[in-house]
């Protein structure tokens, strides 16, 4: 089991469990965090925009340049952002820390 830890826009630090192999928006969305991930992990959309934490953004692999490209077009996108849907949680990422971008609008319709 592993723990992650969301920061809402208003700063909430919100505990997550995961297990290996599941995806971080996958993660975000059982929390109920308000990212909409409308593409489902096609990098289609950037709705699952996440703030990845400065220590645990070097120890995700890499972007890929299809994923740095749907980045450019996110709201309030910082040097350490990520799409969720392409964050795959392995027992090195145990303890991650990812905040919600204020910008991220809450549409869900659950
Ligand atoms: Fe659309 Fe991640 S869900 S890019």
């Amino acid at each position: 089991m592993l723990r992650i830890t969301f920061i809402t826009a208003n700063g909430e630090r919100i505990a997550a469990e995961a297990a290996d192999g599941d995806s971080l928006l996958d993660v975000a969305q059982i929390a109920d965090m308000p990212l909409e991930g409308t593409c489902e992990g096609q990098m289609a959309c950037s709705t699952c925009h996440v703030i990845v934490g400065k220590d645990w953004f070097d120890k995700l692999p890499p972007a890929s340049d299809d994923e740095e490209d749907m980045l450019d077009l996110a709201a309030g996108v910082t040097r350490t952002s990520r799409l969720a849907c392409q964050i795959t949680l392995t027992a090195a990422l145990d303890g991650l820390e990812v905040r919600i971008p204020g910008e991220s609008r809450n549409m869900q319709r659950r």
